[in-house]
Formats: structure tokens, sequence, C-alpha cells
């Protein structure tokens, strides 16, 4: 599987989504994250279906949309409509995974299952067989520009060891803390889709640290 940098537009200048976004695209982004967060589930706020639009106008490159909201389930059709390629809910406040997964992936969207830091990998034995990725949270969610939390390492290998031998189609997606100190690592554990915030949008130069960041992990 090719192994894909998810650029996170929390990060990015909302008073230039635009430019953001097409320079990341120009730099070789492969797909950009959308981080939608509900003010519940999470003690943040951000942005919901209508900017998602919005993107999707923008940019070429495909969504990638991790929802933190409550009743996921009633805004899934929405984040289809506005362009999403992936959604991706959480374990934690979502009850009936199976059925939510298998809705999502009726759009023709990737379906994914998001776990918390303190969230075991062991949960998701039984949904890994119906999801198209799996969202290993790196930070608690809520905030961009968080410490990478040690613990995730093993996590990840963890969840390779349960995809081999369960679903080795599912991808492994990371979020959080990501970076040039432990991108390399992560991708030699088997992490596919790695999300990067702070560390793209608020480099300097943003065209070569999307260049150090890809080029470490292919
Ligand atoms: C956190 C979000 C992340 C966030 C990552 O709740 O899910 O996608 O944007 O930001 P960084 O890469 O800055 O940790
Ligand atoms: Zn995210």
């Amino acid at each position: 599987m090719k192994k894909l940098l998810c650029p996170s537009i929390l990060s990015a200048d909302f008073t230039k989504l635009k430019e953001d976004i097409k320079e990341v695209e120009a730099a070789g982004a492969d797909i950009i994250h959308c981080d939608i967060m509900d003010g519940h589930f999470v003690p943040n706020i951000t942005f919901g279906p209508d900017v998602v639009a919005k993107v999707n106008e923008i940019t070429d490159l495909p969504l990638d949309v991790h929802l933190m909201i409550d009743n996921s389930d009633k805004y899934i059709k929405n984040f289809a409509d506005a362009g999403a390629d992936y959604i991706s809910v959480h374990f934690e406040n979502n009850n009936h995974l199976h059925r939510l997964v298998n809705y999502i992936k009726s759009f023709g969207v990737k379906a994914g299952v998001v776990i918390n830091p303190a969230t075991p990998v062991s949960v998701l034995s039984e949904i890994i067989t119906e999801t198209d990725f799996i969202l290993v949270m790196s930070v608690n969610p809520g905030f961009g520009g968080q410490k990478f939390i040690k613990s995730s390492f093993g996590k990840v290998k963890e969840l390779k060891k349960m995809i081999s031998e369960k679903n080795p189609s599912c991808a492994i997606e990371i979020d959080g803390g990501i970076g040039e100190n432990n991108i390399k690592e992560l991708a030699d554990s088997g992490v596919d889709m790695f999300v990067a915030g702070a560390t793209v949008f608020k480099a300097k130069d943003r065209k070569a640290k999307i260049k150090e960041l890809k080029d470490l992990i292919n």
C-alpha cells in the first residue's frame, strides 16, 4: 500500500484556506484531513459539511473526514454529499459500529474506526473485518499541535498484527503529534496514512516540510 501524507486543515490559516490547501496540494500532499468537532464529544468546535463541500471545490485531492461528534449517524449522508472520500467514526461514542461502518460504505465512502489513546486495540477485533481503515489517535482529540503519546508505537504494532490476521487490506492511519521525529518509525511499523497538522501548516517552508515527511515514509 502506498504511504499517504494527509495534512490536517485544523492548523491552516482560515483567512486564506484556499491558498493554504492549494499550496499543500502543489507540494505533494496526498489527502486533505478534515477534523470535525462538536464541543460535546471533544472540547472544541470546528466546522461542518458546508465547509467540507467548499474544500472539495478547492482541491482535487481526496477528503478524509474525521468525525469527533456525537450522533455521527445523523451526519454521514451530509459529509458524503459534501464530497468525503473517507469518513472515520470513534469507537468511544458509537454504540452500533457495525451498522454505522456499513452505512458509511453504502455511500461509496471508505469507512474507518478511530480509537483514542486510552482505548485498547483489542476492542477492534470484531469490527476490523468491516473497516477500510483504522485511525489510531496518538493525542487526545480536540486540538492541533499536541505532543505525540509514545505508547502509540506499541498500539500500531499490535494493530498491524491483528490486521495481518483478520483483514490485510485494512489501512492504518495515525493522527496527532506526527512529525519528522516519529514518522519513519511509524511507517516501518505499518502505518499507511499519516495526518500532520501543525508540522505541515506551521512550518516556515511547507513545501520543504512535505518533501521531508514524504521522503521519510517512502
Ligand atoms: C486532533 C485532530 C488532529 C489534529 C492533528 O483532535 O484529530 O487531526 O489536527 O494535529 P497535529 O498534527 O498538529 O497534532
Ligand atoms: Zn484528525
